[in-house]
């Protein structure tokens, strides 16, 4: 144990770092004892000096300009800001740049400009955590740098986005519709009044991205992923589903696939006997399979205030304790180049929901015209979901597909469209 103590400084004091705060408050003596010496918040800055944060900061240095405290006599700053660009970038970069240690929660910058901050870590020697920014209270992030290092990766499937599946499970739940769960979910606090971040695909992309990174070694690059969102689902969709008894999930994926490592982020129907299927809103999962330990699950609260504070003081910890690790487990100039995912190379089966004319003879007419084109396209019908009356505007034609490459099956809708009797044709993959 030293008397010196590992001096901190935050920015950024909204819903994490006032949880960062007060649980470095109350775990005070636990910490200090499982570190070896105290940690010490020296420092804070925030937008409003005046707002109530739950706790007094009358002790701490305050900063308007969080860049200032970059050249403070602290061992680390907590960036907890937010934004990939702006002053959470400014600051990691200027923190780094004057070798001090830094943890953050913020995917979007990591996922954006994690290759150059790495870099400034490792060459001036110091960290650069961020467990907080994938899946929130999961340790998935030293989970996977220490206790799956020995492995090679082969796929991760992950549940990433709080929002979406709060979202999904509460309209499987109860058959309303996206814009209407949305609305409440917005009311709750659980989504952005913006929630294009969270509902197109783009939080999860975040951290899929940095789950890749580390995983497979490869460049964070968001430009070369397939990112789908859940805007789209309709509430029979999820009743179908359950009909097919799978649940309908937005996943993150990484794997190889033809040599090179792909990474989609889609709506899926899994089945209900997948370990990602029944994921409760609140909480996201990672499967991580790996060469030598197989499948392993970490599942637990992605975010909210203590869950997110609890990663970034173990971080916090880690540091204090002496350790130190590369931001991305190998040299950044190690990584590899990633490559694009081609979401017509992507293999699978589908789900299809074809909505017919109201008069058309779906059982004589339009499904065998259909099973035509399918067995021309080598693809068979595997279960039929529902083919009747859906209101006076027409009726619905629901199964699923054998496994197929994307392109053939884009090329089977093109065909299935020049039906007379269909009116209009949306699918979802099937994992
Ligand atoms: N919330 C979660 O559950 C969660 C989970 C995992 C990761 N994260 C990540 O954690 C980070 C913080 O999220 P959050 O939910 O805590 O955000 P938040 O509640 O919006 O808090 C942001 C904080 O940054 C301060 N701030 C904004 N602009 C600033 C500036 N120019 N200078 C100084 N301070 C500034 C704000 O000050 P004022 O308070 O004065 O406005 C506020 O205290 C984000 O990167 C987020 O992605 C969050």
């Amino acid at each position: 144990m030293t008397d010196k103590p590992f001096k901190i400084a935050i920015a950024g004091l909204g819903t994490v770092g006032a949880g960062v705060a007060q649980l470095l408050n109350m775990n005070h003596d636990h910490i200090k004892q499982r570190c070896g010496r105290q940690v010490l918040l020296n420092a804070v800055s925030a937008r409003s000096k005046n707002k109530d944060r739950g706790f007094g900061i009358e002790k701490f240095q305050w900063f308007d300009n969080p860049l200032q405290m970059v050249t403070l006599d602290v061992d680390l700053i907590v960036e907890l800001i937010g934004g990939a660009d702006g002053v959470a970038y400014d600051l990691v970069k200027a923190a780094l740049q004057n070798k001090k240690q830094v943890v953050t929660a913020n995917k979007a910058l990591i996922a954006t400009h994690g290759e150059e901050l790495a870099e400034i870590a490792e060459s001036n020697g110091v960290n650069l955590m961020f467990d907080a920014a994938v899946a929130g209270g999961v340790p998935i992030l030293h989970g996977l740098r220490d206790g799956v290092c020995a492995n090679k990766v082969s796929s991760f499937m992950a549940l990433l986005n709080g929002t979406c599946n709060f979202i999904l499970t509460t309209m499987a739940a109860t058959g309303r519709s996206f814009e209407d769960v949305l609305k409440e979910a917005q009311d709750k606090g659980y989504a952005e009044a913006d929630p294009s971040t969270d509902v197109d695909g783009f939080d999860t992309a975040h951290k899929l991205a940095i789950l890749a990174t580390i995983g497979f070694g490869i460049k964070p690059d968001l430009d070369h992923m397939y990112v789908e969102g859940i805007r789209d689902i309709k509430a029979d969709d999820l009743s179908n589903a359950a009909v097919l008894n799978r649940n309908i999930k937005l996943v993150g994926m990484a794997k190889y696939h033809k040599g090179k490592v792909v990474q989609y982020v889609y709506p899926a129907l899994l089945p209900v006997s997948h370990p990602l299927a029944d994921v409760p809103g609140n909480k996201s999962a990672v499967l991580v399979t790996g060469d030598y330990v197989g499948d392993l699950l970490f599942l637990g609260a992605g975010a909210g205030q203590n869950p997110t504070a609890s990663s970034v003081v173990s971080d916090i910890m880690y540091v204090a304790r002496g350790e130190k690790s590369l931001p991305f487990n190998i040299p950044v100039q190690n990584l590899s180049d990633s490559l694009p995912t081609e979401i017509l190379e992507r293999e699978g089966a589908y789900y299809l929901h074809i909505v017919v004319a109201a008069n058309a003879d779906i059982e004589k007419g339009v499904l065998p015209e259909i099973e035509t084109i399918l067995s021309e396209h080598d693809i068979s019908l595997e279960e039929l979901v529902r083919a009747g009356p859906a209101g006076a505007s027409g009726q619905d034609l629901c199964f699923t597909t054998s496994s197929t490459q994307e392109q053939v099956f884009l090329n089977l809708l093109e065909k299935i469209r020049e039906i007379a009797e269909v009116i209009s044709i949306r699918f979802i993959r099937m994992e």
